[in-house]
């Protein structure tokens, strides 16, 4: 089997898993912290090369005060209880988005988990954190703009100032919970993704939910324009 090089997910439905079980929502956040260690193990067992998650959009600082409080503080104690692990299983994590309005506390850690498996070879894991897909597009062209030396550019150029680069583009997406859009995910990367929905919400997506994604994903054919008769 076809093993997708890099995945990119937007794990959604927490908050509808815990309204189903009259649960706070922040139920469903915790719940789906194990989904998301079992993924990334999975992942890496698998030999998928790249994983990028959805974990906190620019929209999402809209939400009720008390929930974006709650997911900081998850990632926080998440990040702290998790990155020595991921370090020794030879993740390299990067987070992709604005720190700029991230507490300090979770800048620092941010930073210090970059660093310190920036060498990591097994699996790049890029969480996506104050990240859109507009706000990635705009800061490489301000960039571009502020550095000055293009009167022109071209797309290969353009993908270098992107917060995902020097990644491959996205082989698989999946949204989980039934939402068919993109919710201000990856847009440039996901040009020529194959685009996987499930109705299964992110905490009950196990590792079999993925097997199947990635089995689905193997009954496509790639063609990027061309005819089948000619791959
Ligand atoms: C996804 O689940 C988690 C984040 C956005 C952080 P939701 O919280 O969006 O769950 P639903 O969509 O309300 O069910
Ligand atoms: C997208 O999910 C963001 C993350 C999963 C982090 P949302 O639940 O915020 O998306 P919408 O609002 O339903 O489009
Ligand atoms: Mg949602």
């Amino acid at each position: 089997m076809d093993i997708p090089r890099h995945i990119a997910i937007i794990m959604d439905g927490n908050g509808r898993w815990a309204k189903k079980r009259l649960l706070p929502r922040f139920a469903g956040h915790a719940r789906g912290v194990k989904r998301v260690k079992e993924i990334v193990e999975h992942c890496s067992g698998l030999g998928v090369k790249y994983l990028t998650l959805f974990a906190f959009g620019r929209e999402n600082w809209k939400r009720p005060s008390e929930e974006v409080s709650f997911l900081m503080n998850l990632l926080l104690e998440q990040l702290g209880k998790e990155f020595l692990r991921l370090h020794e299983n030879d993740v390299k994590i990067r987070f992709i988005g604005d720190r700029s309005r991230l507490e300090e506390l979770i800048c620092d850690k941010v930073n210090f988990i970059e660093n310190l498996t920036k060498d990591n070879k097994k699996l790049n894991l890029n969480i996506a954190l104050d990240y859109s897909g507009s706000y990635d597009i705009i800061q490489a062209v301000n960039l571009i703009l502020a550095k000055g030396n293009h009167t022109q550019i071209t797309e290969q150029i353009f993908e270098k100032y992107l917060l995902t680069y020097p990644d491959p583009a996205p082989d698989l997406f999946i949204r989980t919970s039934g939402e068919m859009r993109i919710s201000n995910f990856m847009l440039w990367q996901i040009s020529y993704t194959e685009m996987y929905f499930t109705s299964k919400l992110w905490p009950d997506f196990n590792k079999k939910a993925l097997d199947e994604a990635i089995r689905w994903f193997n009954t496509r054919e790639r063609r990027y324009g061309m005819t089948s008769e000619q791959l």
